[in-house]
């Protein structure tokens, strides 16, 4: 007999980028299966339009639901802030789990100091994110970075070939000497947290959604009783819309990736 709580949890994201979030999903809950899907075909999701981001996203869930999954990770900010609350009405039997950008301990670590928020123009622009500022901004400098086309390059891989440089510099450097913390609010970002660190320098605290995103997921399937019960540890799959065997060998690579 089928037990819901043997179901895996789907993780999504417009490409690679959800696997930073994937890892640390891994790392919190060891024992559960885990599909991810990558949007790659349709990457970047941020300069899209809400329409088709809300489209897209409704597609990949609807499709690991009709495998079977138990849980949905939405391992993206930007189909997040577009989707997560027409998913979540959509589908109210399943636990849905969004990402924002991790304003909340980056202004409790620097109540006063100047954040900058990494994200894609989309995050940036929706009514989500100024909700997320007027909650736990405080007295902090909130400074919104719309960067596009980073994630794009990101899914290309290569992370240290100097238009990667490039790119970072034109978006943070102006900000070098004067930012205390820096939001990592698009998961394709983490993947470049160290080259942002070398545009900025060593003293300049970053934060992401990942680790709060597992603690949540952790939390809603101990809630619903959907906590896999197996001693051994869980599977880990990969799939994308860009079903190439060097393409799943990317999203591989970027899970071992230590960042
Ligand atoms: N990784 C996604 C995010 O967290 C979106 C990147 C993109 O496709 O534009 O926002």
């Amino acid at each position: 007999m089928n037990h819901r709580e043997d179901g895996f949890v789907g993780v999504f994201d417009s490409g690679v980028g959800g696997i930073s979030v994937l890892r640390a999903l891994v790392s919190e809950l060891p024992h559960e299966d885990f599909r991810f899907f990558g949007d790659s075909a349709n990457a970047p999701y941020g300069e899209k339009t809400e329409g088709q981001v809300l489209d897209l996203s409704r597609g990949i869930v609807e499709g690991f639901l009709e495998d079977g999954a138990k849980a949905i990770v939405i391992a993206c900010n930007t189909a997040t802030s577009v989707a997560a609350a027409a998913l979540r009405s959509a589908h109210a039997d399943v636990p849905i789990i969004g990402i924002e950008p991790a304003l909340k301990p980056a202004a409790r670590a620097l109540p006063h100091g100047m954040i900058l928020v990494m994200a894609t123009e989309v995050t940036l622009r929706l009514e989500k994110y100024h909700e997320l500022v007027r909650a736990w901004g405080g007295e902090c400098e909130v400074v919104p970075v719309p960067c596009p086309g980073l994630a794009a390059r990101i899914e290309r891989g290569s992370l240290d070939a100097p238009d990667v440089r490039e790119m970072i510099e034109g978006y943070v450097g102006p900000y070098a000497g004067k930012v205390d913390g820096v939001v990592l609010g698009c998961t394709h970002y983490p993947f470049v947290r160290r080259q942002i660190a070398e545009v900025l320098g060593s003293d300049v605290s970053f934060f992401d959604g990942g680790a709060g995103t597992a603690r949540q997921l952790r939390a809603r399937l101990e809630e619903e009783r959907l906590l896999a019960a197996r001693e051994r540890d869980g599977r880990v799959e990969f799939a994308s819309s860009l079903d190439t065997p060097e393409e799943l060998e990317l999203y591989r690579s970027f899970f071992d990736l230590s960042v």
